[in-house]
């Protein structure tokens, strides 16, 4: 019989160490935060510093906000506040600012991680352009 993924992986262990190769080798940026109101961020993986400049070191605690400007549509970012609100997912694009200031065109989307219904994090998955 051919082997499952839940067979291959075995346990906890297992899933983390396949998530970990593949958040780390994701062409796309990934930025995980936490459940708090503030939503600080918990994770970002190497494709985000290439996207944004920002050291992942430099931005565990911080927000996402630190990519927005003068430049980031405020209804965009209302609809993904109340997504985050309903407990639902966001996709959409804004302007958003690299570490330097250069601004670019920031398409993404945010889904909640549940367990046991509860929200425990949400993850973002991230690209430049406009278009997926
Ligand atoms: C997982 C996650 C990823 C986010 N990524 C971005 C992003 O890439 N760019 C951006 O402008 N805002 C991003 N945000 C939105 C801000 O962190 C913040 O939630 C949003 O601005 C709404 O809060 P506010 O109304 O207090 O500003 C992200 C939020 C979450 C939860």
């Amino acid at each position: 019989m051919a082997n499952s993924l839940t067979n291959v992986l075995e346990d906890t262990e297992g899933c983390l160490a396949l998530l970990e190769v593949l958040a780390e080798n994701s062409f796309d940026s990934i930025l995980i935060t936490d459940a708090s109101a503030e939503g600080k961020i918990i994770y970002v993986n190497e494709a985000f510093k290439k996207l944004t400049g920002h050291d992942p070191a430099s931005v565990i605690g911080n927000t996402p906000r630190i990519l927005q400007g003068p430049g980031t549509d405020a209804k965009v970012i209302e609809r993904l506040a109340d997504a985050l609100k309903s407990g639902g997912t966001f996709e959409g694009k804004a302007i958003n600012y690299k570490k330097d200031g250069t601004p670019f065109i920031m398409y993404w989307r945010v889904l909640p991680i549940k367990i046991v219904k509860k929200i425990v994090a949400w993850v973002a998955i991230q690209r430049e352009g406009s278009v997926i």
